[in-house]
């Protein structure tokens, strides 16, 4: 074991990103100590599981649990290496809302001492590591010099956190030169992937980018699925017969784009951009436009039916998670309910109960609905037979019943499996 591995970490935030980076860190020798705010989480974890469903985590918290390497407290300690991963969500004017780095940071003030790294996980517009510095040094005694700041993105795709965490490439950007290759030192003990180093601001920019991107990109083939119904062609042929051509790469849609990064990220270049980021802009509003569109072609398909039943398959904002943030299936289900189209069924294998949905076994589904709206893309839709769709209306945005898609080919909006980053 080399020295920097005997290191105390703290990590802030044991969320999608902080638990399985907590977890991983614990397998590799380092003494956590996980930050949480949520005490039903912080109880969850320390009884030696997930409070959140990802792929082999639960072995991995229990593992961590077990060998005393890993445990979850409501304040931070004394440790070498601070890793924040506190959620970054929308704000009201569509910028970023630090209000959760602030509050981490401010809470590992009183436990910070000269030649500590601090690591910012959290997905944040260019200048937050520099704005987090200000606020160490101004809540402290500690002057610039002392401590070491960089921001390192996480590109993992939910669903496969654990391998990613360890096999992405990693961007390292210091706040300094010094913070870089302290970061590099960090990472290189537990990340098999290359580490890309650079500036902290260029690190913040390039998680942006990479999100606008897939924003982008998605966006065409919402668009594409769109223009494709008024003209009845198959888009799903379409896109294949388009993507034969070497330097072509279209994605496939979806009921929208969901989640928190690539439904949210792009308006942080939009806020900084005062009105120059026209094209993400435009994707956005593609995007999100796609839900309503869904909801509007189940409403115009029942319209003629008396008291139909309608079972949305799929809830979360992609396929085979339990996350509904942002979900754009969520939204087709709740504008489908507030419409009064007719009974709303919802059958999702990942979530033990949705507040507000009346969450069903596909059996009942089969039984009882006139009409299967298939919105994300969960391995088990696939195994649903052509016979127990038959007699039913069938919408399906996600491709579960076309040939053309395979289990884990989509994530539920729009993604191939041969080029995700999340
Ligand atoms: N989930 C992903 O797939 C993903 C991928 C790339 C980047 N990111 C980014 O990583 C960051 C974290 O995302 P996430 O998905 O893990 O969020 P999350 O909501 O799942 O987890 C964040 C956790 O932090 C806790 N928390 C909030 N404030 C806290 C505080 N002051 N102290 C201690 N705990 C606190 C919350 O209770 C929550 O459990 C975000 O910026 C996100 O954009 C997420």
């Amino acid at each position: 074991m080399t020295l920097i591995e005997r290191q105390a970490v703290c990590v802030v935030g044991l969320g999608y990103i902080g638990l399985p980076t907590a977890a991983v860190l614990a397998s590799c020798g380092y003494k956590v100590h996980g930050v949480e705010t949520d005490v039903r989480a912080r109880e969850i974890i320390n009884s030696g599981r997930a409070h959140i469903i990802e792929h082999d985590l639960d072995m991995l918290v229990r593992a961590g649990i077990e060998s005393g390497r890993l445990a979850a407290f409501a304040e931070p300690v004394t440790a070498d290496v601070f890793v924040l991963c506190v959620p970054t969500p929308l704000g009201p004017d569509r910028g970023a809302d630090l209000t959760h780095v602030r509050a981490a940071t401010e809470s590992i003030c009183p436990v910070l001492k000269k030649g500590d790294l601090v690591i910012l996980e959290s997905t944040s517009p260019p200048g937050t590591t520099k704005m987090i510095a200000e606020l160490v040094f101004a809540n402290t005694d500690l002057e610039p010099g002392d401590l070491y700041f960089v921001h390192a993105p996480e590109r993992v795709l939910p669903g496969r956190i654990l391998h990613e965490v360890v096999q992405n490439d990693r961007i390292i950007g210091g706040l300094d030169e010094e913070s870089t290759q302290k970061g590099r030192a960090f990472f290189e003990t537990f990340v098999r992937g290359e580490l890309i180093l650079c500036d902290s601001r260029m690190a913040e920019m390039a998680k942006l980018v990479e999100n606008a991107s897939r924003d982008v990109q998605i966006a065409f083939a919402n668009e594409l699925s769109m223009l494709c119904e008024d003209l009845d062609i198959d888009v799903r042929e379409l896109i294949e017969i388009a993507n034969r051509h070497p330097r072509v790469n279209i994605l496939e849609p979806g009921p929208g784009v969901g989640g928190h990064c690539i439904a949210v990220d792009p308006w942080f270049i939009v806020d900084m951009a005062k009105g120059k980021a026209r094209l993400l802009e435009t994707a956005r509003a593609v995007n999100d436009s796609k839900p309503r569109w869904v909801a509007d072609k189940v409403k115009n398909a029942t319209a003629a039916l008396i008291d139909p039943v309608i079972a949305c398959f799929g809830a979360t904002y992609k396929a085979d998670i339990d996350d509904l943030r942002e979900s754009p299936a969520l939204k087709i289900i709740q504008d489908l309910q507030a419409s009064g189209v007719g009974r709303v069924l919802v059958v999702d294998p990942n979530l033990d109960e949705l507040p507000g949905c009346q969450l069903v076994a596909p059996e009942v589904a089969y039984l009882e609905a006139d009409v299967f709206v298939f919105l994300v893309p969960h391995a088990p839709f696939f195994l649903i037979t052509s016979e127990q769709r038959s007699k039913k209306i069938v919408i399906d945005v996600c491709g579960v019943t076309s040939s053309r898609t395979r289990p884990g080919t989509t994530s539920g909006w729009s993604e191939r499996a041969d080029g995700p980053i999340a």
